[in-house]
């Protein structure tokens, strides 16, 4: 499987670090390949533009919700957008609702939760079950484009990782919601917004003002992904990435990205479509109205750095700062020759956590699931429930048809239980 990857093609470094690169975006974006025919990757799949209107106006009030838009400004002055949906759609129920931050993964941004029909959109169904829902948008993503000092266009917006994702992005929102409600926080992340909460926790952040946090396709460890991908990342140098595209904006939809992801596929006997179905694993439920909804949306910029980070995390299986590439420059960065590590067995034992996996994901392989079990061993048994589901792929857990049945049930009643 490892066609482009595996270096069996006589592949340089360089273009073995384009492929961790592809594959990460691929990973995280299945659908770009299974809706798209063979090899057409070109910018003008996304000829259509996508809609303007923000969040709440195109998919919460049309459906009957109230929704606000709302800023939260980050200590290193990024402006995020979020969304807050107050209650349900039949409006009653007491005030002193129970707030849930709701936190998307990577190359996404939080439309994702709400391309279904309603009745099976996770923000929604949190607000009829009467919580106080709250949308996050990432920085660098199309309703979180706005700096106070900086723009999208210079290099230094894009200057960041999941690094300041986890110093800044979600302590911010965090504190933001606990200020404006008074209440702990629930918490749902899927995919990144899992592992950011996670190392969050484990810098003893977060911890006052999070109630209790549910975890979808977690990961935390990515050590087996490598298996799926082939050797994809473990042997390849990842520095080169930020020499290729720069310090700068990574954006799925751009031309530079288009065609090399175009160029990756016309290599002879490399199969775009075949690869791609067999590293994302098996999405079992989407809806096709659905997936095209997501791909006149998504995907969604993020910073190279950010990918780089990503990749470096599947390269070195730890969770740790991002590296600088050199002892020296690590030293002046963080005093230290090597990254920080990130231990998560600093995480609360009595946080109550939930986490769900898919027997098909691809990203969330179920061996790291049980890396990240291992890693939370010593966590109270009364606070930590898991649910695996079979059948379940990396996106079936934002957009699929039943995840209202499979996954979002037990998410409310795990809330409820625990409040
Ligand atoms: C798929 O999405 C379309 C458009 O939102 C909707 O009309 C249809 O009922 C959905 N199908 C399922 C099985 O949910
Ligand atoms: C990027 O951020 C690091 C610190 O996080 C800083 O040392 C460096 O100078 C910044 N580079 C640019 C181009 O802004
Ligand atoms: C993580 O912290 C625990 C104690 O909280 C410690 O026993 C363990 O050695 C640490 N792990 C790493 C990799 O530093």
């Amino acid at each position: 499987m490892p066609l482009i990857c595996g270096g069996s093609l006589g592949l340089t470094a360089w273009s073995s670090s384009l492929c961790v690169l592809i594959v990460l975006v691929l990973l995280v974006e299945p659908h770009l390949v299974h809706s798209s025919s063979r090899g057409s990757f070109g910018a003008n799949k996304f000829a259509v533009s996508p809609p303007t209107d923000g969040i709440c106006a195109s998919s919460v009030i049309v459906h009957g919700y109230k929704c606000q838009e709302l800023e939260v400004t980050t200590q290193d002055g990024y402006i995020l957008s979020v969304q807050r949906i107050p209650e349900g759609r039949s409006g009653v129920g007491a005030g002193n609702k129970q707030p849930v931050l709701i936190q998307h993964g990577v190359l996404v941004d939080g439309l994702t939760w709400l391309l279904n029909p309603p009745e099976q959109d996770l923000p929604l169904i949190l607000a009829d079950n009467g919580f106080d829902v709250w949308i996050v948008n990432t920085r660098g993503t199309r309703f979180s484009r706005r700096h106070t000092s900086m723009d999208p266009s210079q290099p230094s917006f894009w200057n960041w990782s999941w690094d300041e994702l986890v110093t800044y992005d979600l302590p911010a929102v965090f504190d933001f919601v606990y200020k404006q409600t008074g209440q702990k926080v629930d918490y749902v992340g899927h995919s990144l917004g899992t592992l950011i909460v996670l190392a969050s926790l484990s810098e003893g952040k977060l911890v006052d003002q999070l109630k209790s946090a549910a975890l979808l396709s977690p990961i935390a460890y990515l050590n087996h992904m490598n298996t799926a991908l082939g050797v994809v990342a473990a042997k390849s140098f990842v520095g080169e990435i930020t020499t290729l595209f720069g310090l700068a904006e990574f954006n799925p939809k751009g031309l530079p990205v288009a065609n090399f992801l175009k160029s990756l596929c016309a290599y002879p006997g490399v199969d775009c479509y075949d690869l791609l179905t067999a590293l994302t694993g098996k999405n079992c439920c989407l809806n096709s109205s659905t997936v095209s909804l997501f791909l006149l949306n998504e995907p969604q910029s993020t910073s190279t750095k950010n990918l780089v980070h990503l990749a470096q995390t599947v390269r070195d299986r730890v969770l740790e700062k991002y590296n600088y590439g050199r002892p020296d420059y690590n030293l002046m960065h963080y005093g230290e020759a090597y990254p920080p590590a990130y231990n998560l067995s600093n995480i609360p034992h009595d946080l109550p956590l939930f986490l769900s996996y898919g027997g098909q994901d691809a990203l969330s392989d179920t061996r790291d699931v049980g890396l990240l079990l291992d890693a939370l061993k010593f966590h109270d048994v009364d606070k930590l429930s898991v649910q695996f589901v079979k059948d379940y792929g990396h996106a079936d857990f934002i957009i699929g048809v039943n995840a209202k049945d499979v996954v979002y049930k037990s998410v409310v009643s795990f809330f409820q239980h625990h409040s």
